[in-house]
């Protein structure tokens, strides 16, 4: 059997980043798309409320920018921002040129929905299914493409470097790859690797994002050599779906842009209290609010209420939501949705620059993988879909100008060694393990922390890596053992980044600094210089300050 292939341009992740850059490079290199499961298994498939882009009259960059920057709580890099929000009106255009339909007004201009912390209508969408459109649309384009493979049930495991085979200079070759169907690893070889793979949120136990969402890029990159930044800030959506079997299904923030109001068990509105804009408060500050609310009554979850909305006005503007509500028995045309906040999209990321460029060469990260500066330390909503286009455009651009020199040098890799490792025949510390990492990192590195609570997780941390890492190298590979792997390291940095943050800020808030410092500065982790015994200072220095 084959289990080697070469292309110019390996894209691992089929949502809006890794197609939108497969399409922008295919006519000119060779590209294989990979998925771990569907083409639109990613979170890009499940948004609802849009994407943000200045095309009304009365918005303006400037407004977009200065909603950007506001939101991200000091940490956004400015320059990034302007480049995103600029970009913006041309990446609805490219949408709309292949061939996607957003929801119109009567005078045929685009209809904006509004969603927390932006000052204007902005946010284009089609109804509440705006991801399905984008995936759909894209993924159209891409299959119609005679330069485009897709590699679907294919879950890659680590990007090879030059480096890795002792030669330089350090640069990106391929990666090895996982076949779900035939249990092999094959080795696709490229001159350049594009991660595109998602976000971590499933590294908590309720979570918005689908099961893939494990945080696979961040974790190969930060083996590969890369460092990662921001990994604290993990944004909890307010309101999802309060429900046993609803799998924290979401309940679009545009539901609160449309005149939705936030309940507490007894009726009343609370969120006045908490911040003037009340509802439409950026998502850090709703998300605590009812987080505050819930622990403080004792409840189990608030209520969004749209009921005073026309039927037609909600079904046209819902049909997704109100579908899915009443599967589970709830008609939100005349009473208020159970709520409850859930993990929903990961700030922080591989670092890169403005191209997407990573500290390897040859390799790329896009999408919500990738930490390029514009969400800083809170996202501001529907800036994702627009991030995931705008970067994998400059990042592709990156890539062509750069291929025919890329192209030259190729060093072959080494199949995949199996020879050493046996079946495995406790699959229950695979699942366990997994039980055990998204409980404790929901309930000690959730929406409110504290060092102690940071410190048990990651003491915690430490078994379940040293455990994993051991069944990793004695046992065949399977998908699970390959996201827990990476959803493990990535639950590290996320509490190693939060550790260094001595203050809060933006989605990142801990009772013992509960405020935040005047100077700004981004958390960024190495894994050249960052070694294992980071706990051990903060220990000592803690005890020092108790004699
Ligand atoms: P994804 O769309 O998540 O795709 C990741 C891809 O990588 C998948 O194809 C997956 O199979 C693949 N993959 C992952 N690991 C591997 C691996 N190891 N090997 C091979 N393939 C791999 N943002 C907005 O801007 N507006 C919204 O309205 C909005 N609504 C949202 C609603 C929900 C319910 C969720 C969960 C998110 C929402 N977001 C929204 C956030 C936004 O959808 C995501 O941030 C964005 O779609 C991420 O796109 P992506 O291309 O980076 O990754
Ligand atoms: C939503 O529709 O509330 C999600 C928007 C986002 O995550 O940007």
């Amino acid at each position: 059997m084959n289990n080697r292939y070469r292309t110019d341009v390996l894209i691992i992740g089929s949502g809006a980043a890794g197609l939108a850059a497969a399409l922008r490079v295919a006519d000119r290199a060779r590209v294989v798309v990979l998925s771990k499961d569907r083409i639109d298994g990613g979170s890009t498939n499940r948004a609802q409320g849009g994407i943000a882009a200045v095309t009304g009259p009365a918005d303006s960059p400037e407004d977009h920018i200065r909603d950007t920057i506001r939101a991200g709580a000091g940490l956004c890099n400015e320059e990034i921002v302007r480049y995103a929000v600029e970009n913006g009106p041309g990446i609805i255009e490219r949408l709309v040129g292949y061939g996607l339909s957003f929801d119109t007004d009567r005078e045929a201009a685009f209809h904006l929905t509004r969603e927390g912390g932006h000052s204007h209508r902005r946010v284009l969408h089609v109804a509440d299914h705006t991801g399905q459109a984008i995936e759909g649309t894209l993924t159209q384009r891409a299959l119609e493409h005679p330069g485009i493979e897709f590699m679907i049930g294919r879950v890659a495991i680590d990007v090879i470097t030059t480096g890795k085979l002792g030669l330089s200079p350090q640069r990106a070759i391929g990666a090895y790859v996982y076949n779900r169907a035939t249990d092999d690893v094959e080795l696709i070889q490229a001159s350049n690797v594009v991660l595109a793979t998602g976000g971590a949120s499933k590294v908590y136990l309720y979570t918005s994002n689908p099961d893939g969402a494990t945080g696979d890029g961040t974790a190969m990159a930060w083996r590969a050599g890369c460092r990662v930044s921001n990994m604290e800030f993990n944004q909890f959506h307010p309101t999802c779906l309060y429900h046993p079997h609803a799998k924290s299904f979401l309940i679009s923030e545009a539901v609160r842009g449309e005149g939705g109001r936030l309940l507490l068990p007894n009726g009343q509105r609370f969120m006045d209290r908490f911040d003037p804009r009340g509802e439409l408060a950026s998502r850090d500050i709703v998300a605590r609010a009812i987080d505050h609310e819930m622990k403080r009554l004792g409840a189990d979850c608030v209520y969004l209420d749209i009921s005073h909305r026309s039927v037609d006005f909600i079904e046209s503007h819902f049909p997704t939501i109100r579908a899915r509500c009443e599967r589970f028995g709830i008609d939100m045309t005349t009473e208020p949705i159970p709520v409850v906040p859930a993990a929903h999209y990961t700030c922080g990321g591989v670092l890169v620059d403005q191209h997407g460029a990573t500290d390897v060469p040859g390799l790329y990260a896009i999408g919500e993988t990738a930490c390029t500066g514009l969400h800083g330390a809170n996202r501001l909503a529907s800036n994702s879909l627009l991030e995931c286009m705008v970067f994998a455009h400059a990042a592709a651009d990156h890539i062509l100008q750069r291929l025919d020199r890329s192209k030259v040098r190729l060093p072959p890799a080494p199949a995949w060694d199996a020879s050493r490792v046996t079946d495995s025949d406790e699959d229950v510390v695979l699942s366990h393990n997994w039980d055990e990492l998204r409980r404790f990192m929901w309930d000690y590195v959730g929406i409110v922390r504290t060092n102690k609570r940071l410190e048990r997780a990651f003491r915690r941390i430490k078994l379940l890596k040293k455990e994993v890492h051991e069944y990793y190298a004695n046992h065949h590979i399977s998908n699970d053992l390959i996201e827990l792997r990476n959803v493990i390291l990535v639950a590290e940095l996320m509490v190693r980044c939060a550790m260094s943050r001595r203050e809060s800020r933006g989605l990142h808030y801990t009772l013992d600094y509960p405020h935040t410092l005047n100077r700004a500065v981004p958390s960024v982790l190495s894994p050249s210089t960052d070694s294992w015994d980071f706990l051990q200072p903060l220990a000592a220095r803690r005890s020092r300050a108790k004699s």
